[in-house]
C-alpha cells in the first residue's frame, strides 16, 4: 500500500486533497497528515475521515527536524505532498517573518528528511519515491492588462510580496535539490483555488460571509485586478495526475482558464446569492451592490495574474472541469451547510485580525 505524507492538510487545499484522494483510491492508500493547526488549520475540516484505519493525523510543525525525520523514520514513506504554509498575502505584508519560516526553513526541513530517508549509498534514491512541492502562480509576478499575456512555465520569477518572495524561495530550494542530487520532485504553480473549507481572509469566502451578515464588501484599489480562479478540488485532481503521471523534475502550471477582475467576481456572488437563497428570506433584502466599499489598495498589489495551462494538457491531459458559475453554486451552497464551521472559524482571534487589516483600510 502506498503511503503519503501531506503536510498542512488541515488547511483549504490540503483538506480539499485528502478528501479527493480517499474519493478516488479509498483503501489502497495510507495518508499521513502532518499541520501544526496555525490558525488556518482546522480538524474541523477532516472530521468525516479522521476515523479511518488508512488516515492519522500528527500535530506537528515543518520546522521542527526531529519531528518531521521521526515520521520519514517510523513510516515508509513513497509520496510527499508539501502544502503547509503561510498562504495569505496581506498577513505577509503585515509580518513577513513567519512566512520566511514556514515557507522557506520548512521547506528545506522537508526537503532534507525526505532525502535522507530516500537517499540509496550511491547517491540515487530509492525507486519510485516522489516529492510533490505545491507552489503558486504569484512566483511570476504581475501580467499587464493584456489578454494576450499569460504565465508560462518558462515565464522568469518576479516575486513582489513576502508571501510570493518566500514562495519563490522554496521553488528555488526544490530546484537545487532536483539539480544537485536528482532529488525526485515536481513543482507545481497553481491560479487562485476558491471551494469548500476555505479561510474567510480570502477573497470569495470573506465576501460571502460579509454579505450574508450584512457587512461591507471591502475591494482594494479600483477593483478590476485580475485573477484567474478555479475550483479547488480541479487542484487536488491535478496535483495527482502530475504525481502519477508527470515527468520527474519538471513543473507544471495549474490555471483555471477562468480570468475575472474582483468586482466582477463579487458581482457574481451576489447575484448567487440572490438566486439560491429562499424566498421570503431576509437576508435578501440587504445583499447588494450598497454593501461594495472601496477601500485603500494592497501594498505592492499584482494587476493581473492568467496561467496558461497548456502543458499540463498536452503532456497529463489535465483540463479544468468546473465552470465558474456552477463551482460558486457549489460553493455557497457549502457554506449555507455549514454555518457551524463559518461561525466557528471567525470567532475569536479572527475578529481581531479583521479590525487590524480592514480598520485602518477604511471598510470597517
Ligand atoms: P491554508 O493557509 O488554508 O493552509 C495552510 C495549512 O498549513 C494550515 O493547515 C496550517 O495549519 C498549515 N501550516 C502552516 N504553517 C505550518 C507549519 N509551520 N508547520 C506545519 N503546518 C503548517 O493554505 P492553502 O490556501 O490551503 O494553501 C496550501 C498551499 O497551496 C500553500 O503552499 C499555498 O502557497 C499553495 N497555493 C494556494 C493557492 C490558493 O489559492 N489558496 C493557490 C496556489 C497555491
Ligand atoms: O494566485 C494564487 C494565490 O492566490 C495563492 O498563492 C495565495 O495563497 C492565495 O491567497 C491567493 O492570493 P491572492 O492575493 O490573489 O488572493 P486573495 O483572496 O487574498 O485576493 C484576491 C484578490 O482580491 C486580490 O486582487 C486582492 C483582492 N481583495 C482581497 C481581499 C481579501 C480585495 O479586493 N478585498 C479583500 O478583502
Amino acid at each position: 500500500m502506498r503511503t503519503y505524507l501531506v503536510t498542512g492538510g488541515a488547511g483549504f487545499i490540503g483538506s480539499n486533497y485528502i478528501h479527493y484522494m480517499f474519493k478516488k483510491y479509498g483503501d489502497e492508500i495510507r495518508i499521513i497528515n502532518v499541520d501544526a493547526l496555525t490558525y488556518a488549520g482546522n480538524l474541523e475540516n477532516l472530521k468525516d475521515i479522521e476515523n479511518r484505519a488508512n488516515y492519522s493525523f500528527v500535530k506537528a510543525n515543518i520546522c521542527d527536524k526531529e519531528a518531521i525525520s521521526k515520521i520519514f523514520a517510523e513510516n515508509d514513506i513513497d509520496r510527499v505532498v508539501h502544502f503547509a504554509a503561510e498562504s495569505h498575502v496581506d498577513r505577509s505584508i503585515k509580518n513577513p517573518e513567519v512566512f520566511v519560516q514556514t515557507n522557506v526553513l520548512g521547506t528545506a526541513v522537508m526537503l532534507n528528511c525526505a532525502k535522507a530517508a530516500w537517499e540509496n549509498p550511491d547517491g540515487s534514491f530509492k525507486e519510485g519515491k516522489k516529492f510533490l512541492h505545491v507552489s503558486t502562480d504569484e512566483v511570476y509576478g504581475s501580467l499587464p492588462d493584456d489578454e494576450n499575456a499569460f504565465f508560462y512555465e518558462t515565464t522568469p520569477y518576479d516575486p513582489h510580496s513576502p508571501y510570493s518572495a518566500s514562495k519563490a524561495s522554496s521553488d528555488m530550494l526544490v530546484k537545487a535539490y532536483m539539480d544537485t542530487y536528482r532529488f525526485p520532485a515536481n513543482i507545481t504553480n497553481c491560479s487562485n483555488n476558491y471551494g469548500p473549507y476555505q479561510f474567510p481572509e480570502k477573497l470569495i469566502p470573506l465576501i460571502i460571509n460579509n454579505a450574508l451578515q450584512g457587512k461591507k464588501l471591502p475591494v482594494y484599489g479600483d477593483g478590476k485586478n485580475v485573477r484567474d480562479w478555479l475550483y479547488v478540488e480541479d487542484h487536488a485532481k491535478a496535483i495527482d495526475m502530475v504525481q502519477e503521471k508527470g515527468r520527474l523534475f519538471e513543473t507544471y502550471n495549474i490555471g483555471g482558464h477562468n480570468e475575472k477582475q474582483n468586482i466582477e467576481i463579487i458581482n457574481i456572488i451576489l447575484e448567487t446569492l440572490q438566486e439560491m437563497l429562499p424566498e421570503g428570506d431576509p437576508r435578501k433584502a440587504y445583499i447588494n451592490k450598497d454593501l461594495i466599499t472601496y477601500v485603500e489598495d494592497r501594498k505592492g498589489h499584482d494587476r493581473r495574474y492568467a496561467i496558461a495551462p497548456d502543458k499540463i494538457k498536452s503532456e497529463i491531459g489535465w483540463e479544468p472541469e468546473t465552470y465558474f458559475k456552477e463551482g460558486i453554486k457549489k460553493t455557497i451552497a457549502w457554506f449555507f451547510e455549514h454555518e457551524d464551521w463559518m461561525k466557528n472559524v471567525t470567532s475569536g482571534d479572527y475578529q481581531k485580525y479583521y479590525e487590524d487589516m480592514y480598520d485602518t483600510k477604511g471598510a470597517k
